[in-house]
């Protein structure tokens, strides 16, 4: 079943899987799809559209009216570009339950297939090898434990002279974590077939040559 040309990046919040896709596609010369943006986008469009998860037919009313586009690291949405906007905190605190409800996942994973059903994509989320693209033909499973990630988030944040609180920061990721692990439609979980790359001692220069090695020894050289 492993033929299609694409390289499936699943991982856990705050891993790194956006920044390491975007470079080890412009390695291979491919596209990069962020579907964390899309959810994000969704998310952000729920948010503005005063939408309550309770209200079981919101989300039916909200869905088709979107149009969401991405390319050269901005995203848009309905025209506008939301880049930043979907960063948000607010935005970010409605993602994870947002993202469970099978509804939107249904309306996002046919929309991400369509775009990068015919190859040469690097995908990253949390679901493309187990649902989305399970015929890829090079799987990622990017993990860092949590404390290596939290150290990190907090450097990030530290240098845009946020501050912030680390432990908190480690908080919300080992939560966010369980949330996406958990819930019962298409859970954060290593897809089978996928190699797992644990990035806790490695940098960003590391992660990108081993994966693209890996990928370059796995059949990818063919792509
Ligand atoms: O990668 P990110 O932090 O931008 O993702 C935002 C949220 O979207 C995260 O809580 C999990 C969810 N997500 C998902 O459920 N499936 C994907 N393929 C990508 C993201």
């Amino acid at each position: 079943m492993a033929s299609l040309p694409l390289i499936a990046l699943d991982g856990p919040s705050g891993v790194g899987k956006s920044t390491t896709a975007k470079r080890v596609a412009a390695e291979l010369g491919w596209d990069y799809l962020d579907t964390g943006a899309m959810y994000r986008s969704v998310a952000l469009a729920a948010l503005r559209a005063k939408l309550t998860l309770a209200d079981p037919d919101a989300l039916e009313r909200l869905l088709p009216g979107l149009e969401l586009s991405q390319g050269g690291g901005r995203f848009e949405l309905n025209g506008e570009d939301v880049s930043e906007a979907i960063r948000a905190p607010e935005v970010t605190a409605l993602v994870s339950p947002l993202s469970a409800d099978p509804r939107v996942r249904d309306t996002l994973v046919a929309q991400q297939r369509r775009i990068g059903g015919r190859g040469r994509f690097v995908v990253d989320g949390r679901d493309i090898g187990t649902v989305v693209f399970p015929e890829a033909c090079c799987k990622v499973f990017l993990t860092a434990s949590v404390q290596a990630r939290a150290h990190r988030r907090f450097l990030e944040l530290q240098a845009k002279g946020l501050p912030s609180d680390e432990s908190e920061v480690a908080r919300d990721l080992a939560a966010r974590d369980l949330t996406d692990s958990t819930r019962a439609v298409a859970p954060l979980r290593k897809a089978e077939g996928a190699w797992e790359l644990d990035s806790s001692a490695l940098n960003l220069d590391e992660v990108v040559k081993t994966i693209v090695a890996h990928h370059l020894a796995h059949g990818g050289a063919q792509a």
